[in-house]
């Protein structure tokens, strides 16, 4: 089985993308795992640049969904909504359908955050894709990298959580 996780902050110490290098370390057996870190390589997405073949960035960043049996997004919340390089993403999916039916675990490092989870739930919703988890991790601070996520023990079990759900939601019966 193949997990693609992507981190909606480019920031160099960013705690959603220390969350995703988290989840490297509470995979199951048999789970190979994979980070898509090229958001900020996607052209804003414009229907006149949505052609057949798509753009090299693009027809990456679709592939490496495709590939995937399943998705992990953590994103922080900007401005009460989803960060623009991550909707931007999502966006270059819509007409291609690469979310359809794909079983996704929404997370983030933020427990203050109100309107992220629910936002990228809709957006992933009206791409088709079986939204399993949609869960903010009760983090009382902003963890620096995975270790510092993974020493909190309400963090790490919620985390653990959701990766077991998207890995169970993704295997076949
Ligand atoms: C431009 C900007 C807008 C933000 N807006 C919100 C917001 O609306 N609600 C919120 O809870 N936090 C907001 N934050 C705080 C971030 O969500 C928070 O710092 C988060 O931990 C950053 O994630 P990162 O560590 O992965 O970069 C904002 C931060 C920035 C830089």
């Amino acid at each position: 089985m193949q997990l693609l996780a992507i981190s909606g902050s480019l920031r160099a110490h960013s705690s959603n993308t220390a969350l995703v290098h988290a989840v490297a370390r509470v995979l199951p057996d048999g789970v190979t795992f994979r980070i898509f870190g090229g958001l900020a390589l996607l052209p804003a997405y414009n229907p006149d640049l949505d052609v057949d073949p798509a753009l090299p960035p693009v027809a990456e960043w679709r592939a490496e969904i495709t590939g995937a049996d399943a998705v992990l997004i953590s994103s922080p919340e900007y401005a009460h909504g989803i960060p623009g390089v991550l909707k931007n993403a999502l966006d270059w999916t819509v007409a291609s359908g690469e979310f359809v039916n794909k079983p996704v675990a929404i997370v983030n490092a933020s427990a203050h955050s109100q309107f992220v989870l629910d936002q990228l739930r809709e957006t992933l919703t009206v791409l088709s894709a079986r939204v399993v988890v949609a869960e903010a991790l009760p983090l009382t601070f902003r963890p620096a990298d995975a270790s510092e996520l993974l020493a909190d023990d309400a963090a790490s079990t919620v985390l653990r959580a959701a990766v077991a759900s998207l890995v169970d939601s993704a295997t076949p019966d």
